[in-house]
């Protein structure tokens, strides 16, 4: 079974809905997604409730994830770990401990936009539009991960 780790800041926003939609795409025998942030500030909620609400408008129900932090174990579980921004990345790297836990890091637009190292923008602070643009840049994302590597 593959394992695929979703990783954002507070593990609210993004992450919650990058798991969800691969979730959606995938036979879940075949593929383990999980998310995590490299923040504690929400350890143990729910999902941010835009985020739920933008999910739930294309058929996708979160409100079964709570917020954890990543820990450096996480890099011995998953096989692949696609951070959503820059920072998350660099967050991320600085926690690797060999070349081998390196390599399972990448940025998950890049499955889109190869090698641009574009950011997933961080909704947290702005209006609703801010995570219906956030689910359609992950939708995609997550269509070509979902047929590149796990149907
Ligand atoms: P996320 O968004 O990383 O996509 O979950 C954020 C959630 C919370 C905060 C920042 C970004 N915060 O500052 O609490």
């Amino acid at each position: 079974m593959k394992k695929v780790l979703m990783v954002c800041l507070g593990n609210i926003c993004r992450s919650p809905l990058a798991q969800g939609i691969l979730q959606s795409k995938v036979n879940s025998e075949a593929i383990f997604v999980d998310s995590a942030g490299t923040a504690a500030y929400h350890v143990g909620n729910l999902a941010d409730e835009r985020s739920i609400d933008v999910a739930h408008k294309y058929g996708i129900d979160i409100t079964n994830q709570r917020a954890r932090k990543f820990v450096v174990k996480d890099f011995d579980t998953f096989d692949v770990i696609y951070a959503m921004d820059a920072s998350n990345y660099d967050n991320i790297l600085s926690l690797a401990r060999n070349n081998e836990d390196e390599q399972k890091v990448k940025m998950i637009l890049n499955e889109l936009q190869p090698n641009e190292n574009n950011s997933v923008p961080d909704p947290y602070y702005g209006g609703n539009q801010g995570f219906e643009n956030v689910f359609k840049m992950l939708n995609e994302a997550c269509e070509i991960i979902a047929k590149k590597y796990y149907i």
